[in-house]
Parts: structure tokens; sequence; C-alpha cells
């Protein structure tokens, strides 16, 4: 069978389990020997036990489980040659040549050039002996598929990625375990939520938990931002409302780029409006726990269809993204989605707020 390898890089998400387990046993059941490459890119290139053959029960019982089982690294090594070199030797000699890899935008990129630089690997490694004439000639095509894994939805190209979901859930249950509290005692609570540069998470929060203000990156407010909270917040006491809630994106800003902590938002309140006020940072939180039945689906759907994907390659296929299009798992070209991605942040450093929400499309 054709050799077969996964692995989970970057930082991790709930839902990626499901995708290593989809992974393998849709690879098996095509007949791949499948492998799990542990600790991400750093497995790949040390080789040895991190570098694992699967089998159909080694995924069993992790579809419930947060993380990864596999581990994920941010790697150093194989951002040199003389790393991915080494990481070509580990899968020549086992027979692999099918990667799929879960993780972001990063990570996507190091599997393109991976594969961008394949021949040359293997060039350098039959001259220093290190693979033999037979295998240069049977492995010469590496194929990649990829799936992005990321509480943020920051991916172009895909409705969401793996993980956002189940930080909501995760967002939404400490958020009425905050709104108790803060109607016994009328308080106003600011809450800071992740999503890196992006206000995905913020929003739908915000939405969804009823809450009365929200900063995000792509919408930064214009400079009488504090007279229009204040006015916002005493508009809702007065209408009877006994608390106030805030969501701060960790990633949001003013028009000059600066920089909206919880922190300068609870001493507009306080110093405008004396309101008892407290700041809740929920942190990993988000990332942990369970994942959502939509995100053990997801993981499911997209690992299949990256499997196929795989299967189904030529020589010329370049590599894929599985994303998620209107609840369809769709493959799309991977530079293009990881380029489209790089040009929303250039956008958001350019303070082109409008384009970067444009070119993010739909997620
Ligand atoms: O990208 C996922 C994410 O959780 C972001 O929301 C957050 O900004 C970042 O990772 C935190 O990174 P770390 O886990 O390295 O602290």
């Amino acid at each position: 069978g054709k050799g077969l390898a996964v692995f989970t890089s970057g930082g991790d998400s709930q839902g990626m389990n499901a995708a290593v387990r989809s992974v393998v046993r849709m690879g098996i059941y095509l007949g791949c020997k499948v492998y799990f490459i542990r600790e991400g890119y750093q497995g790949m290139v040390d080789g040895g036990d991190n570098i694992e053959e699967a089998n159909w029960s080694s995924v069993s019982s992790i579809i419930h489980k947060g993380g990864t089982i596999i581990g994920s690294a941010r790697c150093m090594d194989f951002i040199q040659r003389e790393g991915r070199v080494k990481a070509a030797y580990n899968l020549v000699n086992r027979g692999i040549t099918n990667l799929v890899v879960i993780g972001g935008d990063g990570s996507l990129t190091g599997a393109n050039l991976f594969r961008q630089e394949w021949s040359s690997l293997l060039d350098e490694l039959l001259e220093n002996n290190k693979i033999t004439k037979d295998q240069r000639e049977k492995y010469k095509y590496l194929h990649i598929a990829g799936m992005v894994g990321s509480i943020d939805n920051d991916f172009c190209g895909t409705d969401m990625t793996i993980g956002t979901d189940s930080a909501l859930h995760r967002i939404i249950e400490a958020i009425d375990a905050i709104v108790s509290t803060a109607y016994s005692h009328q308080r106003t609570f600011i809450m800071e939520v992740m999503g890196r540069h992006c206000g995905y998470l913020a929003t739908v929060t915000a939405l969804s938990s009823e809450a009365d203000f929200v900063f995000i990156p792509e919408s930064p407010p214009s400079v009488d931002w504090p007279d229009k909270l204040c006015d916002k917040l005493e508009q809702e006491r007065k209408s009877g409302q006994r608390l106030n809630i805030i969501i701060v994106a960790e990633g949001a800003i003013d028009r000059e780029g600066k920089p909206i902590t919880a922190e300068l938002v609870k001493k507009v309140v306080v110093d405008n409006l004396q309101q008892d006020t407290r700041i809740t940072v929920l942190g990993h939180v988000q990332r942990g726990g369970s994942p959502s039945a939509f995100d053990r689906i997801l993981g499911c759907r997209m690992g299949a269809e990256a499997v196929m994907a795989l299967m189904e390659a030529t020589p010329e296929t370049e590599p894929c993204v599985v994303t998620l299009d209107g609840n369809q798992a769709v493959r799309l070209p991977l530079m293009e989605c990881v380029r489209r991605t790089k040009a929303v942040a250039q956008a958001m450093a350019d303070k082109n707020w409008d384009l970067a929400v444009q070119l993010r499309g739909r997620s």
C-alpha cells in the first residue's frame, strides 16, 4: 500500500483528534500504510519513535478528546534546509510520500515548500548515499493535503476552521456563568477572548450572549469610543438592566493601531461611570476541553476528504487544503488560500480594514 503520514503542527485545537482518526481509518480502508508523525515537523526531522505506524485501534477513543494526541510543536529545525533533508530521509526510509498536515497557515506553507524542494532533497540524499537510486525513483513524488485546525477562524477559503465551534461553546458557557454573578451584584464585566488578529470569536460571542459592546480588530472604533461606550452602558442601566457585558477581542485596536485592552476599557468605565467593574481573561480554557459535535464531524469529514485527495493525486496535482464551503468539504489550492490569508494580515497592518474583511470572505 501507499505510505501516508499524518501530523499536527502549530497551536492545537479541539477536533484535531477527530481529523487524525479519520485520516488513519480512511487511509487504512483505502489500503495505505498509515503513520503518525508525533510532535509535528520536529518529529519528522528527528524520526525514530516519532514516526510510528498506526492501526485501526490506535485511534479508538480519541474523538472526544481536546488537543492532539500525537503532539504538536513549533519547529525551528524544519526552517533550515538541513532539517528538511533529515525529514525527507525519514519519510523515504518508511516509504511515505503522502502527507496530511493539520495546522495553521505557517504549517501549510512549510508543507508546500517541502514539496517544492522534494526532488532536490532526494538528489542530495542520493549524492550522499543515504538512499538508493531505486528509492530515488520510487518515491520521486510527494503529495500534500492540508486541513486548518485553529480556534481563531482566521483562514481564508473555509467557512470554519477545526476548533472554532468548540471554543465558542467554552466561551458561552463561561459568559453565562459570569452573567449570573454580575446580575447579583449589578456589576459590569469585561471579557477578553482569543482570536489573535481575528474578531470572529469576539463577534459571535457578543451576538450570542447579548453583550452591550464589542471591540474587534477589523472594526476599530472612532476616537470618541469612550463616550459611545459609556452612553450605551448608562442607557442599559437606566432601562432596568442590572449588569453590563463588554467583549474585547485580544487583538482589538483603535484607528491608530493602538491596542484596546480590557484594562483600558475598565479604566474608561470606572472613571466615567464609577460602575463596579471586573475583568475576566478566559485564556487557554478556550482551546481546551472536549470538542463539540460540530468539530468532531468537521474533523472526520475533512480527514476523509484529505485522504481521498491524496489517493487521486497525479504527479501534477498541486497541494490542496480541505475547506468547508456551504457545508460541503471542498478541496482548494493550498497556496492560493495561504496567499489570501497573508493578504488579509497585510491589509490589517496597512489599516485597510474594509479590504481585510472583504478578502477574508465569509469566515
Ligand atoms: O491561534 C490560536 C491561539 O489560541 C490564539 O487565539 C492566541 O492568540 C494564541 O494561539 C496563543 O498562543 P500560545 O498558545 O502560544 O500562547
